[in-house]
């Protein structure tokens, strides 16, 4: 053996120890992690069931002082907000919504608003399955019900007139024999101003006859029928609020109005005036120049959500058994097409091209709520009665969330 094969076996002795002795080392630290980590994935698996069950103990008993409220279409745009305007107020509430028009996105900043125990739940479920809707109601101690949860496009409403009766009047039938077979003795109703139809006596009243005119405003003023005629018969509380033209956005800017895309065409004038002030469609398209307003164009009473939801809360804490209470939720003012686009490029401080076209068939000319029953009864007024207020604060959620919640 010459003198470097002696040092190559001499220093390759002591290098194959090192070795083995890390390697049993090393095999034994694994072992170690291994059992760490079953004993912290255990840990965490008991702990999430153990908060889990907590979560549905919470949900599925009474507790004095807290109200749970049960707001269907909670994750549609103005189902979100009262939702958050409720959990503000430390009501406790589960959102059920089937999530066909709503956003994922609103729920999950409620979630991470309010990530306490008992808080908020969601349970994605159609209010379309009987069943389903039993099952909820056997799981969960409702104290009420704000009944959000709709189909609601008019235009649309004409196209697909059995789905709107389904999904409206049909499901409020549902809801109503849930209720009843669980002893949930207050309901909130979203209703409409479309109910009333074209009345030709303005400012409108609740006691304005309603003789809607197309399948939305029918589907509506059915399921009011059908709500008013089981009040007759028990010893629920109900307050139908009728809704005039919805507009605004969270004023903190967690919250927005941001329907899918394929329901533009049927959609809304704010959603209209934003897409044209962000550039996704060329320009707004008013229809109807002669109508007998002062500048020819529609008059309709905008109404924001913010004041819409404290009418709900107002409504809630006012419900008695044995009471129906119906309501306008509308700022008694109308404001015309053009007014609206004027107020629109303020907010956004973008020109909008407006195009002037001949009138849509089916729309009306003007349309405004009398709210004196409200004020009166349940001590509510509208205060976000500026349009470009409304407006800008909508615009700051839309710029800043151009493809929606994602
Ligand atoms: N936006 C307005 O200007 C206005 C005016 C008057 C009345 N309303 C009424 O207010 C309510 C809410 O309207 P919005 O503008 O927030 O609409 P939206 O489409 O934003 O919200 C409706 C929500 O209901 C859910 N939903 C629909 N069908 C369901 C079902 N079968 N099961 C479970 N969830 C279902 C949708 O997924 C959606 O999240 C509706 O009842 C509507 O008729 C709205």
């Amino acid at each position: 053996m010459n003198r470097s094969q002696q040092r190559s076996v001499g220093s390759w002795i002591p290098l194959g120890m090192e070795i083995g002795d890390s390697r049993r080392k090393s095999n034994h630290v694994t072992k170690v992690l291994t059992i760490f980590c079953v004993i912290t994935i255990l840990f965490i698996i008991v702990l999430t069931n153990s908060f889990q069950s907590k979560q549905i103990n919470m949900f599925s008993h009474t507790e004095p002082g807290v109200t749970h409220v049960l707001v269907t279409g909670g994750a549609g745009f103005i189902g979100s907000h009262a939702a958050l305007r409720l959990l503000k107020d430390s009501y406790r509430v589960t959102i059920v919504d089937n999530l066909s028009r709503g956003n994922l996105g609103a729920v999950k900043i409620l979630q991470d608003q309010f990530p306490k125990p008992g808080r908020l739940q969601f349970i994605v479920a159609d209010l379309g399955h009987p069943e389903e809707v039993d099952r909820i109601f056997s799981e969960n101690a409702f104290d009420a019900v704000m009944h959000f949860a709709a189909v609601a496009y008019v235009g649309e409403s004409t196209l697909e007139p059995l789905r709107y009766y389904h999904n409206i009047t049909s499901n409020t039938l549902g809801l109503l024999e849930a209720m009843h077979r669980h002893n949930v003795k207050t309901l909130i109703y979203s209703s409409t101003c479309a109910t009333y139809g074209e009345p030709e006596i303005m400012p409108i009243t609740e006691e304005t006859p309603q003789k809607p005119i197309n399948p939305y405003g029918k589907a509506k003023k059915m399921a009011e029928d059908i709500i008013l005629d089981f009040s007759k018969k028990t010893d629920i509380a109900v307050m139908i609020m009728r809704y005039f033209n919805v507009i605004g956005s969270d004023p903190d800017g967690r919250l927005g109005e941001h329907p899918r895309p394929e329901l533009r065409e049927h959609g809304r004038i704010s959603g209209a005036c934003f897409d044209a002030a962000l550039g996704k469609i060329p320009g707004l398209k008013v229809k109807g120049t002669d109508y007998k307003t002062p500048d020819g164009t529609c008059i309709r009473d905008y109404i924001d959500v913010t004041d819409l939801v404290n009418a709900h809360v107002k409504a809630l804490d006012k419900a008695r058994p044995n009471k129906v209470g119906i309501y306008n939720v509308g700022t008694g003012k109308g404001r015309s097409v053009k007014e609206f686009v004027e107020a629109c490029k303020k907010a956004t401080g973008k020109k909008i091209r407006v195009e002037y076209l001949s009138r849509r068939p089916g729309d009306y000319a003007l349309v405004f709520s009398d709210p004196t029953k409200i004020q009166k009864d349940l001590n509510w007024t509208a205060k976000y009665t500026s349009l470009e207020q409304s407006l800008r604060t909508a615009w700051r959620w839309q710029k800043s969330h151009q493809s929606g919640y994602d």
